[in-house]
């Protein structure tokens, strides 16, 4: 099988997860959960939980016990999406190839969309933490909510949002990119070993794997935004002129963007030569991600 037969199972296998946790319980959550399905089944890469069930896999065990965190990595991926995309945020009319969340069910349904899937994601991890093991659990948590917090993934939206139209210096860029893109990226990676009770070493090698691979998908949307298909993307490009972002494409221009892409792809190759035969599928992911155009 080739890495896009597998990608193809493997979102599937995501799908099937996230589908047995979005079930209405009353009529009165009936709207609720059609707006949250609409944007998580929309389409998307599930790249957060697939890094996440390989990394575990990597440590050779049984996935079942890795889907309640799978299925959490992904709603909070999907709303930090609704949330970009509002009129407050990036203002973007389409997401995954569809109108965005806030078009069809309106701002304050697609806020508590948004809302909804991060406190769903912790109660579905609490619960896996129960039924699996309450340490690994709570470790893994922690790093989930830390990286997706104020020091990750929220603390990078502030600031590309405080950036707009601004000029930053390079270091501003780079704390950007680590932290909005980069950081949910690691710390998926670092709950799959960390659950499949994996070393301090191992676990830092996966974070510096995680690290390099999510700045250069960063760089790479920041690409596809400038070159990109739309209709290949599922999402406007030119968002990020229109909102004066600054993106490593407006900083160094589209050449050397490329070639950065390259460069940190390999620099993640190389921190995989650590976990040898067992770190193929992520191997092929990541030669298969730096050559993307969706
Ligand atoms: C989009 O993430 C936001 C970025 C961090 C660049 P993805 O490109 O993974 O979006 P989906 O999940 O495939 O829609
Ligand atoms: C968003 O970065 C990163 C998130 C944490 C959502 P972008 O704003 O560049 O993502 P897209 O291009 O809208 O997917
Ligand atoms: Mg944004
Ligand atoms: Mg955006
Ligand atoms: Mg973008």
């Amino acid at each position: 099988m080739n890495v896009n037969q597998m990608l193809v199972q493997k979102i599937q296998e995501v799908d099937n997860i996230l589908n047995h946790y979005l079930i209405p319980t009353s009529k009165y959550e009936e709207k609720i959960y059609e707006a949250i399905r609409y944007s998580i089944f929309a389409g998307g890469k599930r790249l957060r939980p697939i890094l996440l069930m390989e990394a575990y896999q990597m440590m050779d065990h049984k996935i079942e016990k890795v889907k309640p965190f799978a299925a959490a990595i992904e709603m909070i991926h999907t709303y930090s999406l609704i949330h970009d995309d509002l009129p407050a945020m990036d203002n973007d009319d389409y997401r995954r190839g569809k109108l965005t969340n806030h078009k069809v069910y309106g701002e304050g349904i697609a806020i508590l969309a948004g809302d909804a899937l991060l406190n769903l994601a912790f109660e579905i991890m609490v619960q896996g933490a129960l039924d699996y093991d309450l340490s690994l659990g709570l470790q893994t948590m922690k790093i989930i909510s830390k990286e997706a917090g104020i020091q990750g993934m929220i603390g990078g939206q502030v600031i590309d949002l405080l950036s707009e139209n601004q000029k930053i210096d390079f270091e501003t860029l780079i704390y950007i990119h680590e932290h909005k893109t980069a950081a949910l990226i690691h710390s998926a990676l670092q709950a799959g070993i960390i659950l499949g009770g994996g070393t301090k070493e191992q676990i830092q090698k996966i974070k510096e794997f995680g690290y390099y691979l999510g700045l250069a998908f960063q760089i790479q949307d920041d690409i596809l935004d400038e070159i990109g298909s739309e209709e290949i993307l599922g999402k406007a490009t030119h968002s990020d002129a229109k909102n004066g972002k600054v993106t490593y494409v407006s900083f160094h221009g589209l050449e050397k963007a490329k070639k950065q892409v390259d460069f940190l792809s390999n620099q993640a190759l190389e921190s995989l030569s650590f976990f040898g035969e067992s770190a193929t599928f992520l191997r092929a992911l990541t030669k298969h991600l730096m050559n993307r155009n969706y």
